[in-house]
């Protein structure tokens, strides 16, 4: 199997129930305004919806591989300094493809992906990183986020207070082509740099360079990725709905929320190295659909949760509430058909049957028996889950990955009725935090702080 495969077998009411899951019916129903809706989004692949056409770059993925061989064996490590959009695909591809112990491979490095502002994580990163074997990625589509100015300011007077020569070649940057002042900062000193172009938003944007400089210097094949995205591209034009894995999965999410009342969206990932992918996959739903005007003006207070689980860890935590609490969510397992590492279980004490039968076993076997044991226990207990299946953890997969996932939340934005490439929730906070940090422009807002701060008699116990 090379392609990836989603299984929603146990989303159906005659496997569920008729109370929580949805009818053949009730999908083919569904299937016009699907059609329809993939129509919009496809129309504006070449005019606001570029990330849809990322996967057929060739220059930019030419000028990122010529850099990443101009600085090989360079650097022993890679850091991302980025936020949101501009940190979680670089984690999840660094996680899934280098995988959780790449130390001591020749042909995969270290990427740190320094995600936070908290000094408890900076501090004792500034105190430990070596400048001189480290390159610094700094990622930032708007060129401005606090977050990401701050460390890349402690980054650059780390780099010139050790007395690199060439400390300049110690950074590399990707921001807007014109935008922001991380450009202007480009501009004035020189440094390498790379553009998120023009119609790729933050969370849609791990398939240009925000993604796929620092995968090219860890090692990762970044033309099989985006190969992979473009067979799922080709995959997803087609009309015919139940041939369409992306208008099936967003139609699945859309009515199990809003015509069966499950606002909670669980990806259980049934692979330790795909976690990651579960968090990028919980922001790009997150931002996307949680919205509160429609697109007529209308507030709606729209958005599915996103919550996000590993296999097998937390059955020994949440799968208890999954399968007994409140009927309130659907789950996607992810899943991998071919295991990269072969683990057998060794026999030994044969005369004690509460360990003896384990022996002789592959872990693959006890892996998969658990993840099919929750899909079990989910399906009984009249839970709607489905399975996403990868044929195995490669760069041609995880490409294939990502493309569905985005166009598929591109098509719940159709459904929901929502602008699904905006964030003014995040820009909200952004503009909240510069006026607190008294930046220039923003008095006024911080002001209005201040006053309804004033207007508060504070609770402490
Ligand atoms: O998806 C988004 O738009 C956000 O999560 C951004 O990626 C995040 O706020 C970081 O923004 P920027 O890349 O402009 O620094």
């Amino acid at each position: 199997m090379s392609d990836l495969q989603f299984d929603y077998t146990n989303v159906l009411a005659d496997v569920i129930s008729p109370e929580h899951g949805l009818t053949e019916d009730q999908l083919a129903g569904f299937a016009e305004r699907s059609g329809q809706a993939l129509e919009r989004v496809q129309a504006r692949r070449t005019q606001d919806l570029r990330w849809m056409d990322l996967p057929y770059q060739t220059d930019v993925v030419d000028a990122i591989e010529a850099y990443a061989r101009s600085v090989e064996g360079r650097f022993e490590t890679v850091v991302v300094l980025g936020i949101g959009g501009s940190a979680l695909g670089n984690t999840a591809l660094y996680q899934s493809l280098n995988g959780p112990f790449p130390e001591g491979r020749s042909d995969r490095r270290k990427l740190v992906v320094l995600d936070n502002v908290d000094p408890e994580l900076v501090g004792p990163f500034l105190e430990r990183v070596d400048p001189r074997t480290t390159l610094f990625n700094v990622i930032s589509k708007s060129g401005g986020t606090a977050e990401t100015m701050s460390q890349f300011l402690l980054v650059r007077e780390l780099l010139l207070k050790s007395g690199i020569d060439d400390w300049k070649d110690h950074l590399v940057i990707t921001t807007d082509a014109e935008k922001g002042v991380l450009r202007q900062i480009v501009d004035r000193e020189g440094f390498q740099s790379f553009v998120v172009p023009d119609g790729v938003g933050g969370r849609f944007s791990v398939l240009c360079p925000v993604g796929l400089v620092s995968s090219a210097l860890i090692g990762i094949d970044i033309r099989q990725l985006l190969a992979g995205a473009a067979h799922m591209d080709q995959r997803c034009k087609g009309a015919d709905f139940f041939q369409n894995p992306a208008q099936v999965h967003a139609a699945v999410q859309t009515l199990l929320h809003l015509e069966k009342h499950k606002p909670m969206a669980v990806t259980f990932s049934y692979s330790h190295r795909l976690k990651d992918f579960a968090d990028w996959y919980a922001q790009l739903l997150a931002e996307s659909i949680g919205k509160k005007h429609d697109i007529d003006g209308r507030e709606v207070f729209a958005g599915p949760t996103p919550i996000r689980a590993v296999g097998v860890t937390d059955q020994h935590s949440q799968v208890q509430l999954y399968t007994e609490g409140p009927f309130d969510k659907w789950f996607t397992l992810l899943s991998v058909a071919e295991p990269t590492h072969r683990v057998t279980l060794p026999s030994a004490y044969e005369d004690l049957e509460g360990v003896a039968y384990l022996g002789g076993h592959s872990m693959s076997a006890l892996f998969d028996a658990e993840r099919d044991g929750t899909r079990v226990a989910l399906t009984d207990a009249g839970r709607p889950n489905a399975t996403l299946t990868l044929p195995k953890i490669d760069e041609h997969s995880i490409g294939q990955f990502i493309a569905l996932f985005e166009l598929s939340v591109a098509l719940m934005g159709e459904h929901y009725r929502i602008n699904a490439f905006d964030q003014p929730g995040v820009e909200a906070g952004k503009i909240a935090a510069y006026a607190l940090m008294g930046r220039a422009g923003y008095e006024a807002r911080r002001a209005e702080i201040e006053a309804a701060g004033a207007g508060r008699t504070p609770r402490f116990v």
